[in-house]
């Protein structure tokens, strides 16, 4: 008898930032529900296994279907709780019936790699979402910005650029945890001068 959904935060994708508790609570799972990079990640367990594909209802019916008599574990990458699926899960299950359990997020990695504090970072997404949200918080800095293969770093540059922001330090950090981890450091120009790149959180600062 379950009832509980498990909803984990993988971290930005290398197993080296999987928290213990993370592992035990996945290796427990009876049905693991997740996109096909944090299944992959768990290839060698024997649960069965509901990928995420463009189609959240599709994954919301597949726990539901299963979640009062299966260990449901939902995996996500980074934190559950900033900008990922835990916010979806809520419309849809009480919170009494689900269980989370944080990750390293992709901008907290971020930050570190950067040797920069965040306590007074303004933490904004632009994966599917339109560049004009960030016009409030043009003069926000540092301001770190999670990108998508459209909203990419180079897109971003040229918004800030035409919307006058000048004399800005841009880091752009890709495939953090990973072998093809990147840490650029340039100005505003520099980054609207770059080819389109995914899975990179950006951060800008005025100095
Ligand atoms: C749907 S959001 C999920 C954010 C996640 N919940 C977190 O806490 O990091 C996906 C975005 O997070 C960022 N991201 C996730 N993993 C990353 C990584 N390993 N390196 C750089 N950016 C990453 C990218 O901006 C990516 O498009």
């Amino acid at each position: 008898m379950e009832g509980v959904i498990h909803v984990v935060g993988l971290g930005p994708g290398s197993r080296d930032y999987l928290t213990p508790a993370a592992e035990r609570v996945v290796t427990q799972a009876e049905v693991l529900v997740g996109g096909r990079r944090a299944l992959d990640l768990f290839a060698g367990l024997s649960a069965q296994r509901v990928e995420i594909t463009g189609r959240l209802d599709d994954a919301i019916t597949a726990i539901r279907a299963c979640y009062r008599n299966h260990r449901v574990v939902v995996l996500v990458s980074g934190d559950p709780g900033f900008y990922s699926l835990l916010a979806v899960l809520r419309r849809h299950f009480p919170p009494e019936e689900l269980e989370v359990i944080p990750g390293i997020s992709s901008i907290q990695l971020a930050f570190a790699r950067l040797k920069l504090p965040w306590d007074h970072a303004t933490l904004i997404s632009l994966h599917g979402r339109e560049l004009s949200i960030l016009q409030p918080f043009l003069d926000k800095f540092p301001l770190a910005i999670l990108t998508d293969p459209v909203h990419s770093p180079s897109q971003i540059g040229q918004y800030l650029l035409s919307q006058g922001v000048t004399n800005r330090q841009a880091r752009i950090c890709q495939d953090l945890s990973y072998p093809s981890e990147r840490i650029i450091v340039t100005d505003l120009e520099g980054m609207a001068a770059m080819e389109a790149m995914g899975n990179a959180v950006v951060v800008i600062t005025d100095e």
